[in-house]
């Protein structure tokens, strides 16, 4: 008769298990962080300037801090000027005391058309040489809020307000072929729809997601294709699940923390690293007629790979019609 384990070998057993998942865990995660990549490049960026939406926190700040380490000159366009000095500070601070590029401190609302107007009209004035234009600025919320015309905010700010942006700036944009970068999320992927018939309206779901986000990421993607295809410098991307401000609005419970600390503590990179992203489609050359966003690909993880959305040429055209006609409606009324 085989021996039954005893009061001993049991709990030997289990902690040779619990330290067995430990270590796979560990090494899972040294794997990821090998796999999510850096940018190994470190020329310098002097002369050269950068507009960069939210750049006071998250991405947009890991993103700032990197690129005015290489010289570069960032205008950072924020919608807090308070937020921005501060993060201005912050930066001085982490980069032991001066500053090697140089920061500019600019006020843009996405979510507002007169407040992107006014910064356009400001930028053109100041910055006669634009080398890349970084669209990061973006949020994601779980109770209804609209912007100033009137659309909800995921459609409003993540895909209109970049759109009226790149708009204003078009023929600068254009002339100079100044690398318009699009953030992203591999959340187009999952979810996501262009849905015409409730475009720019706060709508319930009823899903876990919140599909408004991940559409208006999908609007992105679709938004770098069109853009593409008119002849812009155009980069879009993924950053990866990042620790940053992002989920502000989001309220976990307790029990949230104990069952997924495990999966988010694997799967969770820094805003640092996910800022590689970001960097390397400012100031690397990586789009090449077989790898662009019109045959859908994108950075992740440091690298192209291909979307696993399949696009379509309708939906493509026909989101940046409604969004010119969007723009008008939402400055008729605001004029009425
Ligand atoms: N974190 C992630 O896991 C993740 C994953 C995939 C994609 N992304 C994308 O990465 C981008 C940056 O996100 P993050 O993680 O850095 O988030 P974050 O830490 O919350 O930073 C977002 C930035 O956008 C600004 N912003 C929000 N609404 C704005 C408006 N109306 N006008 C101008 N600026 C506005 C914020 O300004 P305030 O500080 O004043 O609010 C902040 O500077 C977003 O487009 C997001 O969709 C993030």
């Amino acid at each position: 008769m085989p021996p039954f384990p005893s009061e001993v070998t049991l709990p030997l057993a289990s902690a040779g298990a619990a330290t067995g998942l430990l270590g796979s865990i560990v090494l899972l995660r040294l794997y990821k962080l090998r796999k999510w990549g850096w940018v190994k490049s470190n020329f310098s960026l002097q002369g050269k300037t950068f507009v960069i939406t939210g750049a006071n926190t998250g991405l947009g700040y890991e993103t700032t801090k990197a690129l005015v380490r290489r010289q570069a000159t960032i205008v950072m366009a924020c919608r807090n000027l308070t937020k921005a000095n501060e993060a201005i500070g912050k930066m001085r601070t982490e980069l032991g005391g001066t500053i090697p590029g140089a920061l500019i401190p600019m006020e843009l609302d996405l979510a507002s058309f007169q407040s992107i107007r006014s910064f356009a009209e400001e930028l053109k004035r100041t910055v006669p040489q634009l080398y890349c234009l970084v669209n990061n600025a973006g949020l994601a919320v779980r109770k209804r809020e609209l912007t100033r015309e009137n659309f909800e905010v995921h459609f409003g700010v993540n895909h209109l307000g970049q759109f009226l942006l790149v708009d204003l700036l078009r023929e600068q944009l254009f002339e100079q072929r100044t690398r318009v970068v699009v953030v992203s999320s591999r959340m187009h992927e999952i979810e996501a729809e262009i849905d015409f018939e409730q475009l720019g309206h706060w709508v319930e779901y009823g899903s876990r997601l919140n599909r408004l986000y991940n559409n208006s990421k999908l609007m992105n993607f679709y938004y770098a294709r069109e853009l593409y295809k008119r002849g812009f410098n155009v980069h879009v991307l993924c950053p990866g699940l990042c620790h940053t401000d992002f989920f502000r609005h989001y309220e976990p419970q307790w029990y949230h923390y104990l069952v997924f600390s495990p999966i988010v503590w694997l799967m969770l990179r820094s805003g640092e690293q996910g800022a590689q992203n970001i960097i390397y489609a400012a100031t690397e050359s990586v789009t090449t007629p077989e790898r662009n966003p019109v045959t859908g690909y994108f950075i992740s993880n440091v690298k192209m790979r291909r979307s696993k959305f399949h696009f379509d040429e309708p939906t493509s055209v026909r989101l940046w019609e409604e969004s010119v006609r969007a723009i008008a409606a939402g400055s008729e009324a605001k004029s009425t």
